[in-house]
C-alpha cells in the first residue's frame, strides 16, 4: 500500500499541511525542528493510534487547540481509501472510513499499515519490558485487529484487579473480596491466555525474519534471537529460586520457556492461569499488585547466547532494533501475500544514527519496498544506494518547487 494523501489540521507543529506522496522512495530533508518527524508521526498515528515519541496524546494536539485531523488517501492495488482520525482533547477521538459516518477511532486499525523505525527504537533493546511487550502488541494489532480489544479487556481486568489487591493489602481483605478476586482471576486468565497465545506465535513468525535480518545487516558473526518469557512459567515451575536466564544456563533454547507454552490452547493457558494464580495469592496479596500474566512478561533479545541488553555493543544494538523492525517488516508482507498489502516503511533519522556500513546495508535492504518515507536532516546521511524522490520540507509542508 501507499499513501497519495496526507493532510494535517492542528497536528503538533502545523495548523494546515497537505502533502502529495508516491509510491517507491521520498526522502523528506529540513533542518532540525521543521517539522518533518511531525510528519512522521502522523501517518504512526494513523496505523497505530499511538505515537512513537509520547504516551499521551496531549501533546499531538497543536498549542491552544482541542482537536486535531490526520486525513490520508491510502492506496492498496487498485482501491483507494480515505481515512479521517479527530484527536480530540476532551472527548474520545473518532474515525471516518471514505467518509462514512464516524466511527470509533480503533475501526481503524489495520487498515494502514506502516513499519516505522525511529531513534527511540533503541528503548527496543536498551529499555525495560514494557518497550519490548509494546512492540510485540502493536504489530498483533495491526496484523489482527480484534486484538486491540483483547488488550482493552486484559487491561481494565488487570487494573480492577489490582485495586482490589492493594485493598486487601491495606488489610480490608474480607470473604467478599475473595470471592471477587476469583471472579476476576477467571476474566484476566482469559484474557490473559488470549493475549499470550497471540504474543507466542507471533514471536515464532518473527524468528526466523530476526534471525535474518541481523545476518544482512552484519557481518554474520553472531545469531539473534528473541525468546518469549512469561511469568505464567516461572510461577509454574518455581521451586523456590528465581528464574533462569539465557545467560545462567549458557544456552538460548534451555532457557525458553515459550518450547511448552506454544503447544497449549488458548483454553489450556487459562487453566494454567488460574492454577497460578492460586499459586501466587498469598504473595499477590502482600505485595498489593498482580504478579502472573501477560502484563509481566519478558521478550528476551539474544545475540549468540548473551542478552542483547546491557552486553551488546552500539552498533550491535542499533542492529538488533532494526532487525526487529524488519522482521516485522516481513510478518507483514508474509500476510500481504494472502491477501493484503504490503506495509508503509518509515525511517524517520534512522540514517543519521548509523555507521556507513549499516546505512548502506539497511538502504539496499529497504530500497524495494512499495513505499519507503526517509527523513534526514542532511542529505549526506542518506546512503547513495536509496535512489528515489528527495523533497525539501519548510516551514508549513514540503517545498513542491524543489522536488527531484
Ligand atoms: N503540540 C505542538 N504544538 C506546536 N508545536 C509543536 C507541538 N509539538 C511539537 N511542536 C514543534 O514541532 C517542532 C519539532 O518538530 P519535529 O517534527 O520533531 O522536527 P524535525 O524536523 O527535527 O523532526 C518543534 O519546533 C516543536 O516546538
Ligand atoms: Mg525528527
Amino acid at each position: 500500500m501507499y499513501l497519495e494523501k496526507l493532510s494535517l489540521t492542528d497536528f503538533r507543529s502545523y495548523a494546515q499541511v497537505d502533502l502529495s506522496l508516491e509510491p517507491g522512495v521520498t526522502v523528506l530533508v529540513g533542518s532540525n525542528g521543521i517539522g518533518k518527524t511531525n510528519l512522521m508521526e502522523a501517518i504512526g498515528y494513523l496505523a497505530t493510534l499511538s505515537s512513537h515519541r509520547v504516551s499521551t496524546d496531549a501533546p499531538l494536539l497543536r498549542f491552544g487547540t482541542e482537536r486535531a485531523m490526520i486525513r490520508a488517501k491510502l492506496v492498496r492495488g487498485e482501491q483507494a481509501t480515505v481515512l479521517e482520525l479527530e484527536i480530540n482533547a476532551a472527548r474520545a477521538n473518532r474515525g471516518r472510513i471514505n467518509r462514512s459516518n464516524p466511527v470509533r477511532a480503533r475501526d481503524l486499525l489495520g487498515i494502514c499499515q506502516t513499519v516505522l523505525f525511529a531513534p527511540e527504537d533503541l528503548a527496543l533493546v536498551k529499555g525495560d519490558p514494557s518497550s519490548r511487550r509494546r512492540f510485540l502488541d502493536e504489530l498483533l494489532v495491526s496484523l489482527t485487529p480484534r486484538h486491540a480489544a483483547t488488550r482493552s479487556d486484559y487491561d481494565r481486568v488487570l487494573k480492577q484487579r489490582n485495586a482490589l489487591l492493594k485493598s486487601a493489602r491495606a488489610g480490608k481483605f474480607t470473604a467478599g473480596h475473595e470471592a471477587t478476586l476469583d471472579v476476576w482471576d477467571q476474566h484476566m486468565a482469559r484474557a490473559g491466555a488470549e493475549l499470550l497465545h497471540a504474543r507466542l506465535e507471533l514471536v515464532d513468525r518473527l524468528q526466523p525474519h530476526l534471525k535474518n535480518a541481523y545476518a544482512q545487516l552484519t557481518d554474520g558473526s553472531k545469531q539473534a534471537a528473541a525468546v518469549y518469557r512469561s511469568t505464567l512459567q516461572d510461577i509454574l515451575d518455581d521451586d523456590g529460586g528465581a528464574p533462569r536466564t539465557a545467560i545462567e544456563t549458557g544456552d538460548a533454547a534451555a532457557a525458553a520457556p515459550a518450547e511448552d507454552l506454544r503447544l497449549l490452547s488458548v483454553e489450556q493457558l487459562t487453566e494454567r492461569y488460574i492454577q497460578a494464580f492460586a499459586t501466587a495469592r498469598r504473595k499477590e496479596l502482600e505485595r498489593g499488585i498482580s504478579l502472573v500474566g501477560p502484563h509481566r512478561d519478558e521478550l528476551e533479545l539474544l545475540l549468540g547466547s548473551a542478552p542483547a541488553k546491557g552486553y551488546a555493543s552500539h552498533g550491535e544494538t542499533w542492529s538488533m532494533c532494526l532487525s526487529l523492525r524488519l522482521a516485522s517488516y516481513y510478518v507483514m508482507l508474509d500476510d500481504a501475500r494472502t491477501g493484503g498489502s504490503a506495509p508503509i516503511l518509515i525511517l524517520d533519522d534512522v540514517f543519521a544514527e548509523l555507521d556507513v556500513q549499516r546505512r548502506r546495508k539497511l538502504a539496499a535492504i529497504v530500497s524495494g519496498a512499495e513505499q519507503v518515507l526517509v527523513t534526514a536532516a542532511v542529505e549526506a546521511d542518506i546512503p547513495v544506494e536509496l535512489t528515489g524522490r528527495r523533497v525539501k520540507v519548510i516551514p508549513g509542508g514540503i517545498d513542491e518547487q524543489d522536488c527531484r
